[in-house]
């Protein structure tokens, strides 16, 4: 299975912006050829149809229907346009969690500095024992004033499969609005976003899907879609002038936001097609393995903890170093000295190392981590 990475490099971190297969990034590379050819063509009279195709693809893999789905270029950018639109203000609590992404809760705090809603951060204490333990740490931060609940499916710095599907039963029973930072599930669990049952999910396509960077979705459900506002203005927003007619609000306003390169939705097919190719759960699977032993041989140094049991997580393994260390030097060491990079993550206090395992990983990266790792904790010990 061929990626375009750099062989010299162990390369653990495809959790940060993933890696594309050269099967799928040939297609990418011809879709903007075949833009370049004609744009106007390709721009304005075939697009809609391409992206309608593209869209039906992604959302019969995710389990929505075609119209709750639109490309964004990534999650990032969905998050802005949920948070701008749904209105909370003086009152109204955002319940949330403390393992949440940086650049979304930004988003976040961005709109409570405007608007003057609160913030509820509920810690998930790691390690963590039980999904019920889990559910009940974030559930007891609901109040009568809980509005929204914003919880990533898999968390970015702690790499921990967080129990959404019961946070959302649980929420509708009290009409409270979800929105789901799945940014790191695509290609790595199968999703169901109607066994799921958030109002809002967003996730990349350009990580563990391993499509073309900018390429992302955000769902919403057809309840929730008339609260959403179009994040850029434009040829796809306005009764009279309207372009681009989909017959869907959500869908125009999110599917025109001025000229850009499409390219990477439209080749977001292709990448969904490659994993079927290739026996995905099978690839899945063994990443998973890998990412124990790692977790595993990584814990045999003095100088490592584990986190996680193996049931949360899949291919992102989470080892723990001391709280002294300085995760800038040691990342850096690790891969100027040994070709292997992988991120070293402060939060909370604590000092984590996220083992990201893909199809294109084997034994010798992890043993060249182990390598590097030994060296350098002990040097910084
Ligand atoms: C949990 C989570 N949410 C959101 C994002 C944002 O992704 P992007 O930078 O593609 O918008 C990331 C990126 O690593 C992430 O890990």
């Amino acid at each position: 299975m061929e990626f375009l990475l750099d062989p010299e490099i162990a390369f653990l971190n495809h959790g940060s912006f993933g890696a594309c297969p050269k099967a799928v990034h040939d297609e990418y590379q011809a879709i903007q050829r075949h833009l370049e050819r004609q744009p106007v063509a390709f721009l304005q009279r075939h697009l809609p149809e391409l992206l309608l195709d593209a869209r039906s693809t992604m959302a019969e893999f995710v389990g929505a229907d075609r119209d709750e789905i639109v490309f964004t270029p990534n999650p990032t950018f969905a998050v802005n346009a949920i948070a701008r639109s749904l209105n909370l203000g003086p009152g109204d609590e955002l319940l949330t969690s403390n393992h949440e992404y940086g650049a979304c809760s930004n988003a976040w705090r961005f709109m409570q500095e405007k608007t003057g809603f609160a913030i509820v951060r509920q810690s998930i204490d790691l390690p963590v024992n039980t999904e019920d333990d889990i559910v009940e740490q974030i559930w007891t931060g609901v109040t009568e004033n809980t509005k929204a609940i914003f919880l990533s499916h898999i968390s970015s710095p702690t790499a921990l499969t967080i129990p959404v599907e019961e946070i959302c039963r649980r929420a509708r029973h009290r009409g409270i609005t979800t929105i789901i930072d799945g940014a790191h599930v695509p290609g790595q669990m199968d999703l169901d976003l109607t066994k799921i049952g958030a109002d809002a999910y967003v996730a990349a396509c350009h990580k563990w899907l391993c499509a073309p960077k900018g390429s992302s979705f955000m769902y919403v459900s057809r309840e929730l879609q008339p609260a959403i506002e179009p994040l850029v203005v434009g040829w796809g927003w306005g009764d009279s002038e309207r372009k681009f007619r989909s017959g869907s609000d959500f869908v125009d306003y999110f599917g025109w936001i001025g000229t850009h390169d499409p390219s990477a939705y439209l080749a977001v097919p292709a990448a969904i097609e490659f994993q079927a190719n290739h026996d995905w759960p099978s690839v899945q699977s063994r990443c998973h393995d890998l990412a124990v032993h790692a977790v595993e041989l990584a814990s045999e140094l003095p100088e490592v903890k584990r986190v996680h049991a193996n049931e949360f997580f899949r291919q992102m393994g989470l080892i723990e170093i001391s709280s002294d260390s300085n995760e800038t030097l040691i990342q850096q060491r690790l891969i100027d000295e040994f070709l292997v990079e992988v991120p070293v993550i402060r939060w909370q206090d604590r000092v984590f190392i996220r083992i990201s395992v893909q199809a294109y990983n084997t034994q010798e990266h992890i043993e060249r981590l182990i390598t590097g790792l030994h060296a350098c904790l002990r040097k910084s010990a």
